[in-house]
């Protein structure tokens, strides 16, 4: 893995990934939003931008020309297919060898085999419905950004992370393929480490074509399952 690009670069899981990027050495290549490109003023001459909007197919095909691998932010926001868009715009032009990495939450399911909790069935229908109305959040976009991903027959990962904190880094978390998977209960990771799990997969062929639901290593699920000594990590069964 030598050049990589990171698509919806700005936010803050793109601004963690390009950190853990640029510390592996790889060169790093972003696209984001032009009114968000003075976010990473501090990475000027470390990275290279193409500014425009994510789902921009054009700045898009620029952006992944020459990359060993992208990582893309699926943003929910909007409702104007912009998590769709996105993902078509990177299955579409990435490099046919690249490895593809993309980031969504614990509600998109892979083959429905996922069990949820009440709490949070709740949350996504209230999220689906209220959503598009307040012309915020679009989960369904989402999901179809997700479906076109999972039938794809490209190199790719679908990471699905828990909620999420800030905090200094508690190493790789693990994973899980279901979420209803004991050792996620807790459905909680550093947003870093979430960020460190989106780089690590570009370079894990055990994570080809499968869609790990994620925890934070240290949360008292993980620990439950693995140990103090937290040597094993993902899948644990
Ligand atoms: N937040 C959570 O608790 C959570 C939980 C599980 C999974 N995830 C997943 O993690 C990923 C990033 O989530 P995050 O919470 O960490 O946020 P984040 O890193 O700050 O990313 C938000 C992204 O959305 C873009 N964005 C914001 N407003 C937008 C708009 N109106 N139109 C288009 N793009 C817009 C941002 O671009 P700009 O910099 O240009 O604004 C940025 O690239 C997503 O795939 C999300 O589904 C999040």
């Amino acid at each position: 893995m030598k050049r990589i690009c990171i698509v919806g670069i700005s936010g803050k899981l793109g601004q963690y990934m390009t950190r853990h990027a640029l510390a592996l050495g790889y060169e790093v290549v972003g696209v984001c939003r032009p009114e968000s490109v003075g976010k990473l003023d501090h990475l000027k001459g470390k990275i290279t931008l193409f500014p425009g909007r994510t789902d921009d197919r054009q700045v898009v095909r620029r952006a992944v020309a020459g990359c060993d691998g992208v990582l893309v932010v699926l943003a929910p926001w909007g409702v104007h297919n912009y998590a769709s868009g996105t993902a078509q715009a990177v299955l579409d032009f990435a490099e046919p060898d690249a490895r593809l990495v993309f980031s969504c939450g614990w509600h998109i399911s892979k083959d429905g085999k996922d069990r949820y909790s009440l709490k949070l069935r709740a949350f996504a229908a209230l999220v689906t419905v209220i959503g598009p109305v307040l012309r915020v959040v679009d989960l369904n976009d989402q999901i179809e950004a997700t479906k076109r991903v999972f039938s794809s027959d490209r190199l790719w990962t679908v990471v699905r992370g828990s909620d999420l904190e800030e905090g200094p880094s508690e190493g790789l978390p693990v994973w899980a393929e279901h979420v209803g998977d004991p050792v996620l209960a807790s459905n909680l990771t550093r947003r870093t480490d979430f960020a460190l799990f989106m780089v690590h997969a570009l370079t894990d062929d055990r994570l080809i074509h499968k869609a790990p639901a994620i925890v934070g290593r240290s949360s008292a699920s993980a620990q439950a399952v693995l140990g103090p000594s937290g040597a094993q990590w993902g899948p644990v069964r």
